[in-house]
């Protein structure tokens, strides 16, 4: 069975109730999810970077702080150097998503780290694939998809309340396809290096 990783970082709740629906489009699309929560600085990280190893691709989640992301997620980034040495994760794919209380908020400057951790590691990148809300701007509610029109991964937006309620329905629904796109891109990758394998035996 194909298995996707998801690792990430949530300091209040609200970046983990997307980890989430990311998980549950994997497995909606017939692939294992395998949520990997990262919850502090001092914590150790090799069991987590070995399960992704053991994965066909990650997809890594940050709360957008300070317009970047979060530092506990950049402390396990830097970890993941481990992996570098050894090229443990070259060619697996990669996706990512974020969140923040403002609808900008220099989310993209997290998604944009995001891609680089997985350009450094080798991983091919895999954007979000949900198109921007084409209504009026007015029209635009918590149940739409893809609400601030992001295109590299997934950004949500969160009000100052718990994680029962914000982030809302179409951003929860936007993770969610997130994870059924790259858990579908990821069988199609490894189908297509079964195929190669066959036809070089
Ligand atoms: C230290 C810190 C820095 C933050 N910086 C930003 C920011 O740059 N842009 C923004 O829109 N929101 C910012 N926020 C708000 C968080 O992104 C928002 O509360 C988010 O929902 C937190 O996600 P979490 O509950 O998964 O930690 C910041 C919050 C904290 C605690």
């Amino acid at each position: 069975m194909t298995r996707i990783a998801i690792a990430y970082h949530s300091g209040y709740g609200h970046t983990e109730v997307l980890a989430h629906s990311v998980a549950q489009g994997v497995r909606d699309s017939g692939a294992e999810a395998v949520l990997l929560k990262i919850d502090s600085a001092a914590q150790d990280f090799d069991p987590l970077i070995d399960e992704i190893t053991a994965s066909d691709a990650v997809i890594f989640g940050a709360p957008t702080y300070m317009g970047d992301v979060s530092g506990v997620f950049k402390v396990f980034a830097d970890a993941t150097s481990r992996a570098f040495f050894t090229g443990g994760w070259k060619d697996k794919l990669a996706a990512g998503f974020t969140n923040s209380h403002s609808f900008a908020g220099d989310k993209l400057h997290a998604l944009t780290s995001l891609a680089i951790l997985a350009s450094q590691h080798g991983m091919n990148w895999v954007n979000l694939g949900v198109p921007p809300p084409n209504v009026p701007a007015a029209e635009r509610g918590p149940d739409t998809l893809n609400r601030v029109g992001a295109f590299l991964g997934l950004a949500a937006q969160s009000d100052n309340v718990g994680p029962d309620i914000s982030p809302p329905a179409g951003d929860r629904e936007t993770a969610r396809l997130l994870g059924v796109r790259v858990a579908e891109a990821a069988q199609r990758w490894k189908r297509g290096a079964a195929t190669e394998l066959a036809e070089a035996a």
